[in-house]
């Protein structure tokens, strides 16, 4: 991994309009991606977790200009990427692929995997002819661990984890720099998870690619990502090392998500972090901290008062950002729980009650 970043997003924006009334004029706005900012250095795995609904995939589209940005910045090797024409962002696709969760959705049913992997060389010119196309098209189903054999078979010929697989044969057939991986193993067995994130960091080991990876699942990634981008309700919450997001998590919600991946002893005790209610609408996003309406920590200020983005660590200082005021009180104890605190946490101590907050989706317990 090199120091150099290799992609910046800078207050990135991400507003969808919402038509209405009788002349279908915008009457408000879906605020899904509100002022985002943060780099991936060369060679780096940087990855974004939130619930559902909290902008992960519009960040990742918006990157890619599948979406054009409401607003911001995004630099992609000091090239700024939002004001490229069509011609060119084309050419700069090449060189950012995107992955996505349902492989079977994204490919097309009625081509082969040799002229799925085909086409997309034509498309970036890659290839002096066909029989080199041929040749790359066998390469990359090796690369990716399928086989020869199967080039002229369809999409549903093949199990979800060899889709996937096909799926990453095509994004590396046009020698990308870059690729984002939205929710990209979610669908696939625990296993053949696995099987395929060891693929992806093979990948990245042997043609030094780098990942935008987007899950809603820290454990999923804990052992992928370089860093980790905590996001709730559009904007970001934390972002920093994954040993120092795991060992020590400064804001309430990060807590609240670690506390709920599933540890492999269910003898183990572990405190569970309930968050009370549903995620608000980014319609009408909560003022001051959007996290307000959930924390067990807010605080009037919290109501009105937007916490920046900023180094509060003392552990690993510099290395890791978070937004809330209460940072480092609520660390060190000086903070405590606005509301009663055992409607909202509870000690599991038995695999019983484990197995069943497992199923759970940080929900409320009320
Ligand atoms: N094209 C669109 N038009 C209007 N609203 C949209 C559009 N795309 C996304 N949204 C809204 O923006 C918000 C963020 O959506 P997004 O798909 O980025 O969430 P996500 O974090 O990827 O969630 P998930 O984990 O479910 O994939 C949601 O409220 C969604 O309904
Ligand atoms: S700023 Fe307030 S509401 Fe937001 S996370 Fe911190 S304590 Fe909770
Ligand atoms: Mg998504």
């Amino acid at each position: 991994m090199t120091e150099k970043a290799l992609l910046e997003v800078e207050n990135l924006q991400q507003y969808f309009p919402i038509k209405g009334g009788f002349l279908g004029r915008t009457v408000n706005h879906v605020k899904a991606v509100d002022d985002v900012t943060f780099n991936i250095r060369e060679g780096e795995t940087v990855s974004v977790v939130g619930e559902s609904g909290c902008g992960k995939s519009t960040t990742g589209r918006a990157i890619l200009r599948l979406d054009e940005p409401t607003n911001g910045k995004v630099t992609f090797r000091g090239q700024d990427v939002l004001s490229l024409s069509k011609n060119e962002m084309r050419k700069m696709r090449s060189e950012m692929q995107i992955i996505f969760q349902d492989p079977y959705a994204s490919l097309n049913p009625r081509k082969t995997v040799k002229q799925t992997l085909i086409e997309a060389m034509e498309i970036q010119k890659i290839g002096k002819n066909g029989k080199e196309r041929v040749q790359r098209a066998i390469e990359l189903m090796e690369t990716v661990g399928l086989q020869e054999h199967q080039i002229n078979r369809f999409p549903h010929e093949f199990s979800g984890g060899q889709r996937q697989r096909i799926g990453i044969a095509r994004a590396l057939a046009v020698n990308p720099k870059l690729i984002i991986c939205d929710e990209a193993v979610s669908a696939l067995d625990v296993s053949i998870q696995a099987q395929v994130l060891n693929l992806l960091q093979r990948l990245q080991k042997e043609i030094g690619l780098t990942y935008l990876f987007i899950a809603h699942d820290l454990g999923v990634v804990r052992h992928i990502s370089d860093r980790i981008i905590v996001m709730y309700l559009g904007k970001i919450v934390e972002m920093g090392d994954t040993k120092s997001i795991f060992e020590n998590p400064q804001h309430p919600y990060t807590k609240a998500l670690l506390s709920a991946i599933p540890v492999p002893d269910p003898k183990m005790k572990k405190e569970r972090i309930f968050l009370r209610g549903d995620v608000p609408s980014p319609i009408d996003p909560p003022a001051g901290c959007r996290f307000h309406t959930r924390c067990p920590f807010a605080t009037e200020k919290c109501q009105t008062e937007t916490p920046a983005l900023e180094a509060k660590d003392t552990v690993f200082e510099g290395k890791h950002d978070v937004a809330c005021h209460y940072a480092l009180d609520i660390q060190s104890g000086k903070h405590e729980a606005t509301h009663e605190m055992k409607d909202v946490r509870k000690v599991l101590d038995d695999a019983g009650e484990e197995a069943a907050a497992s199923k759970e989706d940080f929900q409320s317990t009320k």
